[in-house]
């Protein structure tokens, strides 16, 4: 199949609605990543999604929707929290997961009974959805087990022949994917992402429990509450560290490990003070340029051939605790605590058999 890439705008729109309409997958863009979307109410063209990416069949789709009208047909029990959200949230990157009606296909909720439902902030993805009347369910639209995709080239490098078009829309803006929240019982916070936890609590007046994995490997044999915490995720083909410590500790360290085809992912400004080549993902203390850069520094560091990546940690507040969160998995939950002189004080790493 030849894949085509389209600048979005008008005549873009029409072919994709067409395509989704005979059941076609399509790559969109959103404000967090790029999209690999299908009609969320056809089971045949949500499989095409899955076998596009080549995902397990036990991982849920996000349900992509354009109006509140949208939501009250495809879900139901919604509490007065999920008003709340979608008021101040809506369009934009918070997932909620709310009981379903089931009336998307069945793969879309891979067998819960619960969907997983937001409103992209994206002129385009919205119009797609509008004028075509259909919800959609999409994926982050790259090979299960990559970096998400957060521009139109990154789609095509993983899904060329196997889509037929793709919306450039330029770069995500967000860069790391939705927050998700899980609305059926307790308020949990199943994914960290750009809306965070404590601005949630603000809304909602109440107490936001984080799921386990959030910020380590889902337990051995406990049921996931998100299936996607269970699979590897967001990870070059180099082997990457997570380094956590100052700039002078992680020189220091680093120094000592400098090798061929061994590279620093690292912030503005450190590539001066590093004896290894750095490629950078973000501003230090700036959470939202580090979210907009990571999954493009994955990829570049692939492309250049990168064996390991000792990449410097986020702060882990607020759009932090997204970034770390995909960093960990990227990393395979290797990570390393320096002191000030740059030796190691405790390491995480082997132990969960990354
Ligand atoms: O920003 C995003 O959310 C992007 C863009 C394209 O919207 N999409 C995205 O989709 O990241 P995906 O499939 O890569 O991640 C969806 C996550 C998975 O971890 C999945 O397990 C979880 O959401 N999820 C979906 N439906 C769920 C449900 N009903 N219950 C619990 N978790 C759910
Ligand atoms: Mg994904």
């Amino acid at each position: 199949m030849e894949t085509r890439v389209l600048p979005a705008g008008d005549e873009a729109i029409v072919e994709a609605i067409q395509l989704l309409r005979a059941g076609e997958v399509v790559a969109l863009p959103t404000e967090t990543v790029y999209g690999l979307a299908a009609n969320a109410l056809d089971e045949d063209a949500v499989r095409r999604i899955f076998a596009a990416k080549g995902r397990p069949g036990d991982n849920p789709l996000i349900t992509h929707i354009a109006s509140l009208d949208m939501l009250r047909e495809l879900a139901t029990d919604i509490p007065k929290q999920a008003r709340q959200l979608a008021k101040v949230f809506w369009p934009g990157p918070l997932t909620l997961v709310l009981k379903s009606r089931g009336k998307v296909a069945p793969s879309v909720g891979a067998g819960l009974d619960t969907l997983g439902v937001r409103m992209p902030a994206n002129e385009t993805a919205l119009e797609v959805i509008r004028r075509s009347g259909l919800p959609l369910a999409a994926p982050s639209a790259n090979l299960s087990g990559s970096p998400s995709p957060t521009k139109a080239k990154h789609v095509l490098a993983d899904m060329n022949g196997r889509i037929p078009l793709i919306l450039d829309d330029g770069a995500s803006p967000v860069g790391v994917e939705s927050t998700v929240l899980s609305l059926v019982g307790e308020p949990t916070l199943l994914r960290p992402g750009f809306v965070t936890a404590e601005e949630i609590e603000e809304v909602i007046g109440r107490k936001v429990a984080v799921a386990g994995a959030v910020l380590g490997p889902l337990e051995q044999g406990r049921p996931a509450p998100s299936p996607g915490m269970k699979y590897s995720h967001y990870a070059p083909r180099a082997k990457m560290i997570l380094v956590e410590g100052g700039l002078a500790a992680f020189a220091a360290y680093t120094k000592e490990r400098a090798a061929e085809d061994v590279w620093a992912l690292c912030f503005e400004g450190d590539e001066d003070s590093l004896e290894l080549p750095g490629r950078v993902y973000g501003r230090v203390g700036d959470a939202a340029s580090q979210a907009a850069g990571l999954f493009s520094a994955l990829r570049a560091l692939d492309r250049k051939g990168a064996v390991k990546i000792y990449a410097r940690a986020p702060a882990r507040e607020g759009v932090g605790l997204a970034v770390y969160n995909r960093m960990l998995r990227a990393a395979g939950f290797r990570r390393v605590h320096l002191d000030e002189s740059g030796r190691p004080e405790d390491t995480c790493s082997e132990q969960f058999g990354g």
